[in-house]
């Protein structure tokens, strides 16, 4: 998910950062619902830090591993770019299990890139997730970070922002979108 403003943001640099190529709506794996994760490993924690500098590169502040083509349940936030080591958020195999209030903000995902629209959300969320030593935690979250929550859990379900539109709003969406597709502009 990219910020709310299209300001740009220096992300955290790391000496050797991997960074991978994001998929874009179209790609298959987008609309599929991520394997669960089981194995915290070495693997699994490098994969983790590639997911913090790929979605710094974008200037995103969240990003789910089917968005780099990894199926699996996983996804990292951080709504402050990495000004904050603190604030660096694993979510793995997470669950939304209380939600209060509303929001009604602009949205994106980097995923669609371009494309901003008013979604509804529930102001605070709690989720339960585990994190990359494979600890259960649960975590509340409001406004943004509320946002993020319900943003990376649907990319794990296989749903994108636009299934939170108007069916009018998405298709007009999704038919410029294929368009673009098949100009070779996507
Ligand atoms: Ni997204």
């Amino acid at each position: 998910m990219p910020p709310p403003s299209a300001t740009s943001q220096q992300g955290s640099k790391q000496s050797h950062p991997v960074i991978h190529p994001i998929v874009k709506f179209g790609d298959n794996g987008l609309a599929r619902k991520a394997e669960p994760v089981t194995e915290f490993d070495g693997k699994l924690n490098r994969l983790l830090d590639e997911m913090f500098e790929s979605m710094y590169a974008a200037s995103g502040v969240g990003l789910a591993a089917p968005q780099i083509g990894i199926s699996r349940c996983m996804a990292v936030i951080d709504i402050t770019f990495g000004k904050n080591p603190d604030a660096k958020i694993v979510i793995i195999n997470p669950e939304i299990i209380a939600v209060e209030g509303q929001q009604k903000e602009e949205e994106g995902c980097l995923s669609l890139p371009g494309v901003r629209e008013t979604v509804k959300r529930p102001q605070k969320v709690t989720v339960r997730a585990q994190d990359r030593k494979g600890k259960q935690f649960t975590m509340q979250g409001e406004e943004l970070l509320a946002r993020a929550f319900c943003h990376e859990t649907d990319h794990l379900n296989g749903k994108l922002f636009l299934s939170h539109l108007s069916v009018l709003k998405r298709d007009l969406i999704q038919r410029k979108i294929r368009k673009m597709i098949k100009a070779g502009e996507w």
